[in-house]
């Protein structure tokens, strides 16, 4: 048993059984002051006032949080970080006035880091998305889902999937992998988008349900890239194989992806830069968490989620990095919070549990990650002393975390 003593608050508490928060629920941050916690077998075991703390003795390691904070770490539901290389020329070009949809209708985008990766091993592959997942523990995240989506043919999807895999099972962060195959159309499919839907179809989504390389799957439902039909029979094709529904909508238009992911009972509906009074209709009542993205907004120069008006109608808001060469080249979910807090409007409860426990519920890892609950991974920040979770995006280039536990 581990002990972490003279915590000044602990921050983040759930009780057992409560996956995520909606509506008003995501006012709530319970913590108690003075407080330590026990940890057995890389699991929170207990946890209390200082007073009723268990001797030293009985412990093989005591940690001593010197008067910080203790909080979960963050967990990250929307990642493209196996990807190989980076693309500061696009920067360049964005910079200069060319669009997101314009240079990716050149052929660039997406479409440069699938050449890159193409022509990178699977070992070096590997080395960069594991200091990716490194730098992201440094900075406080726990938990990281990743996506495919820049082999677009099946060789090289694959490859990001044993990839992907391998980082699984060599990290100590929790990792969710995603089928992105309809990420963009591969190269030698352009102008034959049904035939590239197709192939993800009838090739992709079997050869890798059949290695058992991903659990999730996920269709960029976007102007430019694929209608809500072509997601439809993706991920009606990647649910037959066992996959659960993630997707990528509202980024660059409404373009009805909410509602098919909302028909497919995705566990998240991602980005939702672009919405209407429908999407957040679509989405009452259904176990689906919209996760917006504003890393995104912020690097693309785009409009942010309205994750207040979402809120406020009694859906939950879940956050994530996107960390991406193209749209996103940051995991740093402080600043993500601190984006949340600022551009949205988010109070930092909110964006606390936005990218805690509801960032945890959008990548199905809610009842082992996201909040301080007895039986859950302790996967944990100890913070230098702050004086209240609001100087974590308050302070958002302060460096704040003592230690992490994980
Ligand atoms: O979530 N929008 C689509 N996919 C990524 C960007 C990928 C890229 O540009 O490399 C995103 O923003
Ligand atoms: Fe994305």
């Amino acid at each position: 048993m581990k002990i972490i003593k003279n915590i000044r608050e602990l921050v983040g508490i759930v009780p057992e059984g409560v996956l995520r928060k909606t509506g008003s629920q995501m006012d709530e941050v319970v913590s108690i002051q003075d407080a330590y916690l026990t940890i057995d077998n890389g699991l929170i075991m207990d946890f209390g006032k200082k007073g009723e703390c268990p001797e030293a003795g009985d412990s093989d390691e005591l940690i001593d949080a010197a008067g910080g904070m203790v909080m979960p770490m963050f967990c990250d539901s929307h990642t493209h970080i196996c990807h190989a290389g980076s693309r500061e020329r696009e920067f360049i070009d964005k910079i200069n006035g060319l669009s997101y949809e314009e240079i990716a209708a050149r052929g660039g985008g997406i479409l440069n880091s699938a050449d890159l990766l193409h022509e990178t091993s699977e070992e070096a592959l590997y080395a960069q998305t594991m200091e990716r997942v490194n730098e992201m523990i440094g900075k406080g995240t726990g938990a990281i889902e990743i996506k495919s989506g820049y082999g677009l043919t099946t060789v090289d999807e694959l490859k990001m999937l044993r990839v992907i895999k391998r980082v699984k099972e060599t990290s100590p962060a929790i990792i969710k992998a995603t089928f992105l195959g309809a990420h963009a159309v591969g190269r030698a499919y352009t102008g034959r988008t049904g035939e590239y839907v197709s192939l993800v179809c009838e090739q992709m989504i079997p050869a890798v349900a059949s290695e058992g390389l991903a659990d999730y799957v996920d269709v960029f439902c976007d102007d430019g890239f694929f209608t809500p039909a072509q997601t439809d029979r993706i991920l009606e094709t990647g649910e037959r194989f066992g996959l659960v529904p993630k997707i990528h909508a509202n980024e660059l238009a409404c373009s009805g992806g909410v509602q098919v992911g909302v028909a497919h009972a995705a566990l998240s509906v991602d980005h939702l830069e672009r919405t209407t009074a429908a999407e957040i209709e679509a989405l009452k009542g259904t176990a689906t968490m919209p996760t917006m993205l504003p890393g995104s907004s912020f690097f693309l120069g785009m409009p942010y989620g309205r994750a207040k008006d979402f809120i406020q109608a009694g859906l939950g808001v879940a956050l994530a990095s996107d960390y991406n060469p193209g749209s996103s080249p940051s995991g740093d979910m402080r600043f993500v919070m601190a984006l949340g807090c600022v551009k949205m409007r988010l109070t930092p409860d909110q964006a606390f549990n936005a990218c805690t426990l509801n960032s945890a519920y959008a990548m199905g890892i809610s009842d082992i990650a996201g909040s301080i609950t007895r039986g859950k991974r302790a996967n944990l920040l100890i913070t230098k002393p702050l004086s209240s979770i609001a100087t974590i995006p308050y302070s958002y280039q302060t460096p704040f975390i003592r230690q992490v536990v994980i």
